[in-house]
């Protein structure tokens, strides 16, 4: 029954879409979106990382960098253009209007909610999963 059920769910395409972190759906979004920079493993080392003139970061090592704090706040803002890395002659894409379809209240580091959307919160889990 279980399983039936589960199966239903999965050919709906609902299972685990109310769910506020979806740490897989975050995988494949990353995969399709971020990995020809950043690297499967999120290690900076894309097939595009040769080409670009600022090298994409090791996103693995964003907790490392800041003081052993996943710094939930900055990658947000980076992701969804807020704080836009173009202007500071980066060749990173501004994501914001394309995850811009709903809204999830995420509690920053400092304790402070940063409204986002779901494709970006999970994003945020796959990530913080990936740190060293
Ligand atoms: C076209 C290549 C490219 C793609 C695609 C790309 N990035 Fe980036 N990303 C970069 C580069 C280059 C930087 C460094 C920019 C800088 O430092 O100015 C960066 C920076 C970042 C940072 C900031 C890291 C820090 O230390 O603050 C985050 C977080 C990030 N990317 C996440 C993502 C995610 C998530 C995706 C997919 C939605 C993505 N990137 C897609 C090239 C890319």
């Amino acid at each position: 029954m279980k399983h039936l059920l589960a199966g239903i769910l999965a050919a709906l395409g609902l299972a685990g879409a109310a769910t506020a972190e979806d740490a897989q759906n975050g995988e494949a979004l990353f995969q399709s979106h971020c990995a020809v920079c950043h690297g499967l493993g999120a290690r900076g080392d894309g097939p595009m990382a040769t080409v670009l003139l600022i090298k994409p970061p090791d996103l693995t090592q964003l907790t490392a960098r800041n003081g052993g704090v996943y710094p939930i706040a900055r990658i947000v803002m980076r992701i969804d253009g807020r704080d836009p890395l173009v202007s500071h002659g980066s060749p990173m894409p501004v994501y914001g209007p394309f995850f811009d379809v709903d809204f999830v209240p995420l509690k920053a580091e400092t304790g402070q909610p940063i409204m986002t959307s779901t494709p970006v919160s999970d994003l945020l889990a796959y990530l913080r999963g990936v740190q060293e």
